[in-house]
């Protein structure tokens, strides 16, 4: 069995491999129920055809400059909104994913390494904020959901929109699978948590928690923070997976 190693940043880690030999786009994910599924990091780079896939495109509608991609990744959504003119920055906790996504733009698209769990951006400025790819999850859980949709609303403009993609965990069709989201009951957890690790090669990373909020929590949430829903679409092929436009009340 090929020895494991620890890695802090798995995701960057697969980005960049893909990124410089287009051999290996497949990434490992393990849940702390033993199940492994995989995801290809290929899919978060930005290609020719930008849309919000599988939303309305009508969403595109609600971006106005300047933008905050939250984990913007390799830039699939940065880099092609960089194209079309908007003034865009990234920020990631991989520098690895960042500077994928400010190589791609010759150095164009400003990106900071920061959690979205620790911003330390100015208040006032930003009138998008980008959290696509089910990226609000980083928050971990409600607490941290709360915790960011007040500081997002601190750190940006009185017009400003939020657009976010989420799954609701009780749409999910596959049994198994929704079945760890029902057991979280049983664990005294939030339904829509997952604990998980990455997996690259034998690299494996650290354990951590993915949020998936349910709509009307995220609204209620979102509500108690100072934002409204604007536009909720439901995406045409999966219809677990949601996305959500906020303004502020
Ligand atoms: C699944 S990718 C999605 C990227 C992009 N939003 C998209 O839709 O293509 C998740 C990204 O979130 C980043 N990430 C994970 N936890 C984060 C955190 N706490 N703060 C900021 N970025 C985080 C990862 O490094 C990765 O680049």
């Amino acid at each position: 069995m090929a020895e494991r190693h620890f890695h802090h940043d798995v995701f960057g880690l697969a980005a960049l491999s893909w990124n410089e030999s287009k051999s290996n786009d497949k990434i490992m994910i393990e849940r702390d129920d033993g199940l492994v599924y995989a995801d290809r990091v290929s899919h978060y780079f930005p290609d020719d055809s930008f849309e919000f896939k599988g939303y309305r495109e009508g969403l595109l509608k609600y971006i106005q400059s300047p933008v905050l991609d939250i984990g913007c990744g390799p830039g699939r959504y940065a880099y092609n909104l960089w194209k079309k003119r908007f003034s865009v920055m990234g920020i990631d906790i991989s520098r690895r994913v960042l500077q994928i996504c400010s190589d791609l733009s010759s150095g164009e698209i400003p990106v900071v390494q920061m959690s979205i769990n620790r911003l330390g951006l100015a208040a006032g400025h930003f009138r998008t904020i980008l959290a696509m790819g089910h990226n609000i999850g980083a928050v971990g859980d409600l607490i941290g959901l709360h915790k960011l949709l007040g500081e997002l609303h601190c750190l940006c403009s009185s017009d400003a929109k939020i657009l976010l993609t989420s799954v609701d965990v009780t749409q999910i069709p596959d049994a198994t699978y929704r079945a760890y989201f029902l057991n979280n009951k049983l664990r005294n957890r939030y339904i829509g948590q997952e604990t998980m690790r990455l997996r690259y090669g034998n690299h494996f990373g650290e354990w951590f928690n993915w949020l998936f909020a349910a709509p009307d929590d995220m609204e209620s949430i979102a509500n108690r923070q100072g934002w409204t829903v604007e536009e909720f679409a439901i995406n045409a092929k999966s219809p677990e997976k949601y996305a959500m436009v906020l303004g502020k009340l």
